[in-house]
């Protein structure tokens, strides 16, 4: 796909579509109300006849109206102008790109961009228009015939009002591509089966990662290096798996910023059963999306690295199965983390905060400024949070606000949750220095302070995806969050 920005009219555009805004009662968007006047009132007549009345969703196709350069106007409904929001704005650019789907037209120009959305810049309308026409373009399997047409579209142009605001627009369509494609290679991974994203693959597409850009380089721990290490709790986990576990560490700018690293790391089971705590047995096929931190670190680093952005950053992966096996860890058990801390394994369900905790104290060799942990890691997150925010817990709260403006900005939204000692009780253990569960109450905040012992105090925050990384029913998959809160988020350190 190309993208490009161009000032000038509509009616000068010579594309095989360009597509307005048309609000409620039929009241023209200014690309429209010009088109309508270019062609001498054809547009408004059509309208008159009752064909389309401006609701949302509502698209209408238009071929050669009258003293245009382009093949076709795609006419989309917007609602009332007054209620033109955020909300409405990406429901009209998704309507405008799926009607397109269904023509023949190769290139289009879209006003939409023009259309004014309450306490928003251009750059973020510019930035919703890739995100829908990429997310439109992603199939996971290979399209089937019912699916229809592949979408034509090879080029987009979105339309400014002025030369002024050409550069703006360019830079924010770069921007917004690197994203996407770390987006959706996000949401690639976590789409893909268990028996093929093993913890093996998912090394093996950072290594890809680093073949393909000489910024990134990868080394990856195997269970002897770990074992060298002490990582008695990330190793625990893998106890019951066939498959090797891997701890991946990918650094990006190293040798062109010697400042110390931003790092992320990512939560990598690419298959969590429960262990011998067994999970019960209805949606356990959904935990293979246990992977989504791992697969945001993954696209992250695409994003940034396609972007050049001047940055130091390292991330750090931990990633094993999780099942059931006769060498499988069991209820209490006593391991020995990294940190020299002993966890009591009361419940071998709540495996991922103990492969978190090991690379957590892996991350301190690296001097972080920051450390930002994402990971699928409570159902009790869910049922705080849903599906529509994810979970966002610091002890750093300028952190904490950079991180919920990046959410904000992109709509891959955060909301902070109390990360406060008074909890921390919760973990106490008869037999060891904690347990690694708090019990029924507040799960997702009892799961931040196990990490939170471990990070000690350095700025840090961890990020509870397990609600916002996988949409279930119907449209089972994954969603790449929280790539573009993380790749806005570097955006802003470095701007
Ligand atoms: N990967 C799960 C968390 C999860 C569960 C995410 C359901 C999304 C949907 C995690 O490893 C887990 O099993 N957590 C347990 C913790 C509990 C045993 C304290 C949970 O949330 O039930
Ligand atoms: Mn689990
Ligand atoms: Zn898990």
């Amino acid at each position: 796909m190309e993208y490009a920005a161009k000032s000038g009219s509509p009616e000068k555009q010579r594309v095989a579509c360009v597509i307005v805004g048309v609000f409620e009662h039929r009241r023209l968007s200014d690309a429209a109300e010009t088109l309508d006047k270019a062609s001498g009132g054809v547009l408004g007549g059509i309208l008159r006849r009752g064909d389309m009345d401006g609701k949302p969703e509502q698209t209408l196709l238009l071929h050669n109206l009258p003293n245009t350069l382009c093949d076709r106007v795609l006419l989309v409904g917007c609602g009332k102008e007054r209620e033109f929001d955020d909300a409405r704005y990406r429901q009209a650019s998704r309507a405008a790109l799926r009607a397109l789907r269904r023509s023949g037209a190769r290139d289009v120009t879209t006003y939409l961009t023009e259309l004014p959305v309450r306490g928003r810049d251009l750059a973020w309308k510019v930035r919703e228009t890739v995100v829908a026409c990429e997310e439109l373009r992603y199939r996971f399997h290979a399209p089937k015939e019912e699916d229809g047409p592949d979408t034509r579209l090879r080029s987009l142009t979105v339309g400014v009002e002025s030369r002024r605001d050409l550069d703006d627009a360019e830079a924010t369509l770069l921007t917004a591509q690197a994203t996407t494609a770390g987006t959706l290679l996000a949401r690639h991974l976590g789409n893909l089966p268990p028996n093929v994203c093993t913890p093996s693959y998912l090394a093996d597409q950072a290594l890809a990662l680093a073949a393909d850009n000489p910024a990134i380089t990868v080394q990856i721990l195997e269970t002897a290096d770990m074992e060298a290490l002490g990582m008695g709790a990330l190793l625990s986990v893998a106890r019951g798996s066939r498959q090797p576990p891997k701890l991946i560490v990918l650094e990006y700018g190293a040798e062109t910023h010697k400042n110390r690293p931003v790092v992320l790391v990512g939560k990598g089971v690419t298959f969590d059963s429960g262990g011998i705590s067994l999970k019960p047995g209805a949606a356990m096929d959904e935990m293979k999306f246990d992977m989504c931190g791992a697969a945001s670190v993954l696209g992250t680093f695409k994003a940034v690295s396609q972007l050049k952005l001047p940055i130091h950053l390292v991330g750090i992966i931990p990633s094993s199965e999780n099942l059931p096996d006769g060498n499988a860890s069991k209820p209490g058990d006593i391991v020995t983390s990294m940190s020299g801390k002993t966890i009591e394994i009361l419940n071998t369900d709540a495996e991922g905060r103990l492969l978190l905790c090991d690379a957590l104290t892996y991350a301190k060799r690296y001097e972080p400024q920051v450390i930002i942990d994402i990971a699928t890691l409570t159902g009790a997150c869910v049922i705080a949070l849903g599906s529509h925010a994810s979970g966002l817990f610091s002890n750093d709260p300028a952190l904490a606000k950079a991180l919920l403006a990046a959410g904000e900005v992109t709509g891959d939204r955060a909301w902070q949750m109390p990360l406060w000692p008074e909890y921390q009780k919760q973990l106490d253990s008869n037999f060891a220095d904690m347990a690694n569960i708090g019990g029924r109450e507040a799960g997702s905040v009892t799961a931040a302070c196990f990490l939170w012992r471990f990070v000690e105090d350095q700025r840090w925050a961890h990020l509870d995806i397990a609600g916002t990384a996988w949409k279930s029913g119907k449209d089972k998959g994954a969603t790449g969050r929280p790539v573009p809160l993380l790749v806005e988020y570097l955006r802003q350190q470095v701007a």
